[in-house]
């Protein structure tokens, strides 16, 4: 898969006149790669979907026009189903799933303690990647939190004390001060790890891979758990390893 400079056919955009300011983005669109390029399944660098992410997040971080290959969309929803959604770094990946680090009093801190269950969105543009992760959140144990806390440098330490987030603030000057206030209290000592801060992990139960093709018919390959007794597997069903199963969708 190359990640150089693409041909992106983005046709002008203009006011729709007569309808203030809304945008006409219809004709937007650029050129995705020719179907020799289609992604089939003899493709799938593993049947296991981790192994499968693993591969194609090397691929990002490699990929020159990616800043931030970690950076992903987190959705979570209220008890009573709405949603919310915001972009958060990845920090890990493993057996045990997708970590990442944020404050528990946070909205989406909120959200994950009434409703345990996320969803993430990785979009690596350049290589016309696409893919969603699905399935239950929990806080990691304590001292995961502690160790990754105190290995970011000190001034975010410091700006995770500082930052109730999500809460409403009076202005940005009450932020610099605080922040001016805690970094003299730290100048000499360890910054303490708030209670209300630390990690999660989202275990994976569905695992989408999407590319993107010139011609529109995207390939998109679909993992999930097998459930417990859930045979024979139907004919569009494939049986992947590591106790997953994976299908092919329409785009
Ligand atoms: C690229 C990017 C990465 C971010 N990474 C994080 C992160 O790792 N943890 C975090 O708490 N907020 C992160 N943020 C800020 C969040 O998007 C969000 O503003 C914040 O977590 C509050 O969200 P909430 O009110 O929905 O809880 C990031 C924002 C961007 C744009």
């Amino acid at each position: 898969m190359t990640c150089g400079p693409r041909a992106v056919t983005v046709t002008c955009l203009r006011h729709l006149s007569g309808r203030g300011a809304a945008m006409d983005l219809g004709p937007m669109r650029k050129s995705y790669r020719g179907d020799r390029e289609a992604f089939e399944e003899s493709h799938l660098a593993s049947l296991d979907p981790m192994k499968q992410f693993a591969a194609w997040f090397e691929e990002a971080v490699r990929c020159p026009d990616i800043g931030e290959a970690n950076a992903m969309c987190l959705a979570t929803c209220t008890r009573d189903g709405k949603p919310s959604a915001r972009m958060l770094l990845l920090k890990g990946f493993g057996e045990d799933g997708f970590r990442f680090f944020t404050n528990f009093e946070s909205r989406k801190g909120k959200e994950l303690d009434s409703n345990p269950f996320a969803s993430l969105v990785f979009y690596w543009e350049p290589l016309n990647r696409q893919v969603r992760v699905e399935g239950p959140v929990k806080k990691l144990p304590e001292e995961d939190s502690e160790q990754y806390f105190h290995s970011r440098p000190k001034s975010s330490q410091i700006g995770a004390l500082v930052s109730h987030q999500s809460s409403v603030i009076l202005n940005r000057e009450y932020l610099r001060k605080r922040n001016e206030e805690l970094e003299l209290r730290y100048q000499e000592q360890e910054v303490p790890k708030p209670r209300h801060w630390g990690g999660y992990v989202l275990c994976p139960q569905v695992m989408e891979f999407w590319q993107g093709q010139t011609n529109r018919l995207h390939d998109r390959i679909v993992f999930r758990r097998l459930l417990p007794g859930e045979a024979p597997l139907g004919p569009m069903s494939h049986r992947g390893e590591a106790g997953w199963l994976y299908e092919r969708l329409a785009p």
